[in-house]
């Protein structure tokens, strides 16, 4: 059993490391982003109450997102243990985790904190384009879609993340600095940090993350 968090600003590449990581080592990949993302889509009543806090670059309130957790626990895909990307983001989402960990006799192992410098996160959030279909995320510089506006794995279209528009994203990086860096402070005091420098090229970060994992 393995459960880790994947902690860092907005464009920091939590979501591409977690979904590597999560792939190579069979655990499961647990994005509130992803997971609100979904809501919005099928236009359930919480995706709907989402919606309006992520348009404007908000978090979304710890009781729905805390609801989604717990739906995650409940199944089996992730009782080999999960790689939490962008969860928690407040004080109240990080307490709730750890006692919804206590009640299925988990912990969590470690907290990796990616940091990038903020001119390579204004940079990677503009080039920023995900499918529509399947989630596979590009940046338009370092790793655009071969085919256009299509996707390399299942064709579906190629778009910008509504909230990668520069005024959300300016609201994005506010509310993390004030919501979220905290919990740099709160999981350092509980000797759970390690701190990945989020610079270089995906599979140099990708090494990083498995050395500080396997020093564990
Ligand atoms: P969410 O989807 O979680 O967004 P985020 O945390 O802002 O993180 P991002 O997805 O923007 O960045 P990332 O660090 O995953 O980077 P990525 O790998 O994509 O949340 C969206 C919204 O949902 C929030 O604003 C909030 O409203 C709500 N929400 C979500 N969770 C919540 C919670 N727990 N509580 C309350 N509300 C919540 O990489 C970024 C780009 O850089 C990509 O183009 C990628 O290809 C590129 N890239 C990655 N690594 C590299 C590299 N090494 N070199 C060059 N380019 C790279």
């Amino acid at each position: 059993m393995l459960d880790l968090v994947f902690l860092g600003p907005p464009g920091a590449g939590k979501g591409t490391q977690a979904k590597r990581f999560a792939e190579r080592f069979r655990i499961s990949h647990i994005s509130t982003g992803d997971l609100l993302r979904k809501a919005v889509d099928c236009g359930s009543r919480l995706g709907r109450e989402a919606k309006e806090y992520m348009d404007r670059g908000e978090l979304a309130p710890d009781e729905l997102v805390m609801a989604l957790i717990e739906q995650q626990l409940e199944g089996r895909s992730a009782e080999k243990g999960a790689v939490f990307d962008g969860f928690p983001r407040t004080k109240a989402q990080a307490e709730a985790l750890s006692e919804l960990l206590k009640q299925h006799e988990r912990s969590i192992d470690l907290v990796l904190f990616f940091k990038v410098d903020s001119e390579e996160l204004t940079r990677r959030l503009s080039g920023r384009r995900v499918c529509g279909e399947c989630g596979a995320l590009y940046h338009i510089d370092s790793n655009p879609p071969q085919r256009g506006s299509r996707c390399d794995h299942c064709g579906g279209e190629v778009i910008q993340r509504d909230d990668d528009r520069e005024e959300v994203v300016r609201s994005r990086l506010k509310v993390y600095d004030e919501q979220t860096a905290p919990l740099i402070d709160f999981y350092r005091s509980q000797s759970l940090l390690r701190p990945v420098d989020g610079e270089g090229t995906v599979d140099e970060i990708a090494a990083r993350v498995v050395e500080a994992v396997s020093r564990q």
